[in-house]
């Protein structure tokens, strides 16, 4: 691309320097086809604007009839990590702070981890797809005891549908949700991206969330929206994945209010447990939509949360979907023939787990233990003058700001690329930006000057990822920013089990 430099001499001579020039270039370095990093991301499978061929391996024919999703942003940083050495017998000298999971050994004060299930005989038989009916009543009363005492209207196992994941709740959702406007917003969890693109009646609506008012959902915007633009569904996070925010209290008993005006509410909330608190009397309080609720047959909220992150078994698969018995028949339904439903034996072994007073335990546990944590990170972040401008309230996710750092490491993609060369996994901000059309100059997008990092894992890699950081930052104080944006490993190998890291 063309680009005329206006120079400002530093050596003070009217002849600027060659150093003047490239320092210049790289300050308004501001498409994504001057960067490499950008490149790579952009032959990579999956993210060509579309319209264009899909492939994962570009070489490769398509096959008539496919039209590939291309690579998630999950497989994205994974294949990345790995053209860098990343592997199973390596990843211990890795710092995975892309880790979208919660470290899943003991913590101090939580119960013992689970070690052993047992398999009768009757669970080696299909289960239903909307679940063991003891998990669902054991998911119902737990949210009944969380959020509704004193409440007329109570969850019974008739509200609660038993899911393989929380992204197979969301695809079984999005396959019976009809030919409607769905709200969405940005930034928010990766995977909405290609939900809302793959399931082709849901007409994606965006709304960018301004970091200005600390990533807020506007909630008078969103009737306004409503009214103005027919929306028959809101998506969201809450807490939200990646800012760390959370919409509670009177926000949500509005958000809420909507369900009752004929718009569907769906709430994802996986991270409902991970909030600090300030005051220690407030551990063991989580937030859910579920508390808002005046019908649970009437209103149509709709609540996604399960295993994974809360209880840190993001292995076993067990997770829910809460709503309507209406909704709970028809996610049966896509159940069949998307999933077949969760694993009959983990259901079992997850039943002990819903006890309200196991629960509780694991809640206090798990707030101290990752308060801390996130105290940490940040006040590292701070010493390393990355100080983060909205720090998270909840979820184990910070996003990080770097556009006060020199170019090219101000753009998240080339600052993950320069962390890889450390042994060291973030999540470049775009992977947030749900943009289904992939079509915009990355460098427009409002996720680009970011990473997410995840404070998931425990404190000894949290800190082997931030002496990485350490080490780039010196790096480039040192020697300049001439080391920085090129030379980056390229691999077409595509791994036979790519580690997840998002
Ligand atoms: C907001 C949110 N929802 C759902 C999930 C996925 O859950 P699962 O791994 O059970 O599919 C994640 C995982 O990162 C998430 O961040």
């Amino acid at each position: 691309m063309a680009y005329t430099p206006k120079l400002n001499s530093t050596s003070g001579r009217n002849t600027p320097t060659f150093r003047d020039i490239v320092r210049d270039v790289m300050k308004h370095y501001k498409h994504e086809k001057e960067s490499e990093a950008h490149q790579i991301f952009r032959n990579a499978g999956g993210h060509q604007p579309k319209g264009l061929p899909q492939t994962v391996n570009i070489e490769e024919e398509t096959v008539p009839g496919i039209e590939h999703p291309g690579s998630t942003g999950v497989i994205y940083c994974s294949d990345r990590a790995m053209a860098n050495g990343f592997n199973y017998t390596s990843s211990h000298e890795w710092a995975n702070l892309g880790q979208g999971a919660p470290e899943v050994g003991p913590i101090p004060g939580a119960p013992e981890r689970p070690n052993t299930i047992s398999v009768p005989l009757d669970s080696l038989e299909y289960a239903p797809t909307t679940g063991v009916k003891a998990l669902r009543e054991a998911v119902a009363n737990l949210y009944n005891h969380t959020y509704r005492e004193g409440k007329a209207s109570q969850y019974t196992y008739e509200n609660v549908c038993i899911v393989p994941g929380g992204r197979s709740g969301l695809s079984r959702l999005a396959a019976v949700i009809g030919d409607v406007y769905t709200s969405y917003q940005i930034p928010d969890y990766t995977a909405y991206d290609q939900v809302l693109s793959a399931f082709k009646r849901l007409v994606p609506v965006p709304t960018a969330l301004d970091p200005k008012d600390k990533y807020r959902l506007d909630i008078e915007q969103t009737k306004k929206d409503i009214r103005t633009q027919g929306l028959a569904v809101v998506l969201a996070s809450n807490p939200r994945n990646p800012t760390g925010q959370v919409i509670k209290g009177n926000e949500l008993k509005e958000l809420v209010s909507l369900s009752r005006e004929g718009t569907t509410v769906i709430l994802d909330e996986f991270y409902s447990w991970y909030i600090y608190p300030e005051n220690n009397s407030d551990y063991g309080t989580s937030i859910s939509s579920a508390k808002y609720v005046e019908d649970v047959n009437e209103d149509s909220t709709v609540i996604i949360d399960g295993l994974t992150k809360n209880w840190r078994l993001p292995g076993w698969r067990v997770c829910w979907v809460i709503g309507p018995k209406n909704l709970i028949t028809a996610l049966s339904q896509s159940g069949s023939f998307l999933d077949g439903g969760a694993n009959h034996p983990l259901q079992l072994a997850a039943i002990p787990l819903l006890d309200p007073l196991h629960v509780k335990q694991e809640k206090i546990a798990l707030q101290k233990h990752f308060k801390a944590k996130r105290d940490h990170v940040l006040a590292r972040l701070k010493a390393l003058h990355l100080e983060v401008d909205i720090p998270p309230t909840s979820t184990f996710y910070i996003w990080l700001n770097l556009e006060k750092l020199p170019a090219p490491l101000n753009n998240g993609l080339t600052f993950f690329e320069e962390l890889l060369k450390e042994q060291t996994i973030v999540i470049p901000g775009i992977f947030f930006d749900i943009n289904p059309a992939h079509r915009r100059n990355l460098f427009n997008s409002p996720c680009h000057h970011f990473v997410r990092l995840s404070f998931g894992p425990p404190l000894k890699d949290l800190d082997m990822g931030l002496d990485a950081m350490d080490r780039v930052l010196k790096k480039a104080k040192k020697a300049g920013m001439k080391e920085f944006g090129q030379g980056y490993k390229t691999t077409n190998e595509v791994p036979d089990s790519p580690v997840q890291v998002v």
